[in-house]
């Protein structure tokens, strides 16, 4: 079997009595789509920020690409290629939607040694940073102000700016976060497909759970810092803790 791209051994992480990840043990294999979902408080943030290296851990293991990252910190982490986005908006409102991406893709072509040739670098970082746009779909709005984008493709413009800096892992944390229902449905399915072309394996906080049970390879159910439930979405659907808990009457 394939080494699995992220794997976490007996996770403990807690603030005082507040038992956040309470010995979590699971893998994250290549390619595969996953949400996280639990109640306002379960430590879905927190997960993410241990994992991603804003937090650490109390005690456990992570794993990326079988090297041991727990004491790893966040820059050394997203040199790998592990990164995230945080819950609310995080860009820089009075560049353009192209200058928000440049600085990302400027920060990894001068990671890569060889990349800058004399000539050509400044037309082949424009290309990369379109290539991006084009993926989140917002190549039409390259010279607007980030501030004057809707909150949906600011959030969009987040996406982009996270994946300029070629995460092999990506975790976003309610990337959803003050949108509308459509601009929501939207971008999930940009998730879900630059999920599939490859390059990026995602990991998402959702709360829309039609979204969450439609569009994900798996779910992850986060409650009182444990996993009551995981798996595919109709295995999660169907169980009945999970409904118990959590899900309620949302579940149809
Ligand atoms: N930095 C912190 N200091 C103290 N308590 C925190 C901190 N961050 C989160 N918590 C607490 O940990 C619990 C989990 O929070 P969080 O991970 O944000 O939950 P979720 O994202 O699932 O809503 C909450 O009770 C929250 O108040
Ligand atoms: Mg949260």
């Amino acid at each position: 079997m394939s080494e699995p791209l992220l794997r976490v051994e007996n996770l403990s992480k807690a603030f005082g009595k507040v038992v956040t990840a309470n010995g979590l043990n699971f893998e994250l294999k290549a390619g595969e789509l996953t949400s996280i979902i639990g109640p306002n408080g379960a430590g879905k943030s927190t997960l993410i920020n241990v994992l991603s290296g804003s937090l650490s851990a109390d005690g456990g293991r992570i794993f990326f690409e079988g090297q041991d990252i727990t004491q790893l910190p966040i820059h050394r982490r997203v040199q790998r290629g592990l990164c995230r986005s945080f819950q609310v908006v995080n860009v820089f409102p009075h560049l353009s939607v192209f200058q928000n991406v440049e600085i990302p893709v400027l920060a990894v072509a001068r990671r890569a040694h060889h990349f800058f040739r004399p000539v050509g670098g400044e037309a082949e970082v424009a290309d990369m940073v379109r290539a991006v746009l084009e993926r989140v779909g917002l190549a039409g709005q390259a010279q607007t102000p980030a501030s004057a984008l809707s909150h949906g493709d600011q959030r969009l413009l987040e996406v982009g700016i996270a994946l300029a800096a070629r995460p092999k892992l990506l975790f976003l944390d309610e990337p959803t976060a003050g949108m509308n229902p459509v601009e929501r449905v939207d971008i999930l399915q940009n998730i879900r497909r630059l999920s599939a072309s490859g390059e990026t394996t995602f990991v998402i906080v959702e709360h829309d759970m039609d979204v969450v049970f439609s569009l994900s390879d798996r779910v992850m159910v986060l409650h009182r810092g444990g996993l009551i439930c995981d798996g595919p979405p109709d295995h999660v659907k169907g169980d009945g803790q999970v409904r118990e808990c959590y899900l309620g009457e949302e579940v149809r």
